[in-house]
């Protein structure tokens, strides 16, 4: 192992911790981050990222506060970027914009949120309320949220990228009722990103949308990676499979998130992670080997038989 005192003092290890921990362990997490460019930049950003739905809307109490600002904090240290966040989630933007600057880390991240309001008036006060929120003069990117009052908003979004006050633009869903309307604007606009639900058990997004994005140059933003909980529920307490070691896959959480990844259409996921345990697993899955097309067809066949 060739730690130097420096960089260790960077992973936060104290010289006697050197012993402690084992050797794969450090390697790993030295291991960089998977990158993935934005199409319409070449920008490259990690491929796991964090939502803030629910979990991100807590009070003003600094101990409410804390483990998510922990989070944040290893989030940067960690080489993290993305977060994903809406007005609708409750103060989650606030929170973020209140903790980001405090941690003085803004200029590390990317900032992703979205409008859901109907009529132009209405909207930019969204908008503007979400700048104020996230505390940024430009926001990475901003997206109109479930198609909402779509045309209206996607002409504003345009005219803030063209002065400056969003980096990039697109749409979401996790409806797949509203998937024929999505391709729609998908074939008709020029999107930076799309955001969709795509999850091991759940892979429609898969069939037309994925590949509509590919054929585009849009990036792929992934909600709802793990159907809110609902993979956790189903792999229960079993135990990985003896194959998962062939993708250097630890735990379900990774099991899950690698599916995604390793489709060669998304750009990053966006796990709601509120907590630090959760997070140093998700961001494993952004490390390491992908399952390859016949790991992830295993995949699929295992998660169907649950
Ligand atoms: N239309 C849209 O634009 C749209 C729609 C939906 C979601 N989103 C975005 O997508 C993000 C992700 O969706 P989501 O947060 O609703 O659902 P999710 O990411 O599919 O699942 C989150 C759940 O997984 C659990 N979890 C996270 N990491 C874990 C780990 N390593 N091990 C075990 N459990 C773990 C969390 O547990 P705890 O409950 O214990 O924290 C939480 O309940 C949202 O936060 C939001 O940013 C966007």
């Amino acid at each position: 192992m060739n730690l130097s005192r420096r960089e260790m003092i960077k992973l936060g290890l104290g010289l006697g911790a050197l012993a402690l921990l084992p050797e794969g362990l450090l390697r790993a997490q030295q291991t960089p981050l998977i990158q993935r460019p934005v199409p319409s930049t070449g920008e490259t950003i990690p491929v796991v990222g964090i939502g803030t739905a629910r979990r991100y809307d807590v009070g003003p109490s600094v101990e409410e506060r804390a483990r998510l600002k922990e989070v944040l904090r290893r989030f940067k240290e960690m080489g993290g970027k993305v977060v994903d966040t809406a007005p609708s989630y409750g103060t989650a933007e606030t929170v973020i914009g209140d903790l980001v600057a405090e941690l003085g880390i803004r200029s590390s991240l990317f900032l992703a949120t979205k409008v859901g309001k109907r009529g132009r008036e209405a909207g930019i006060a969204e908008m503007e309320g979400s700048r104020k929120k996230l505390r940024t003069d430009k926001i990475d990117l901003l997206a109109v949220h479930n198609l909402t009052d779509l045309d209206t908003q996607l002409s504003t979004l345009k005219e803030w990228k063209a002065a400056g006050l969003i980096r990039y633009l697109g749409i979401t869903t996790s409806f797949d009722r509203q998937y024929d309307p999505f391709l729609q604007v998908m074939a008709r606009e020029k999107l930076d990103f799309v955001q969709v639900d795509y999850a091991l058990d759940e892979r429609n997004a898969a069939d037309r949308i994925l590949p509509m994005a590919a054929d585009r140059g849009m990036a792929v933003m992934i909600n709802l990676p793990f159907g809110r909980g609902r993979l956790f529920q189903a792999a229960g307490k079993r135990t990985l499979p003896e194959w998962a070691p062939e993708f250097d896959c630890k735990s379900w959480a990774q099991f899950f998130l690698k599916y995604l990844i390793s489709h060669p259409a998304v750009t990053c996921v966006v796990p709601g992670t509120a907590k630090v345990e959760y997070l140093v697993d998700n961001m494993g899955a952004a490390r390491g080997r992908l399952p390859d097309a016949t790991l992830r067809h295993r995949m699929e066949e295992l998660i169907d038989r649950l």
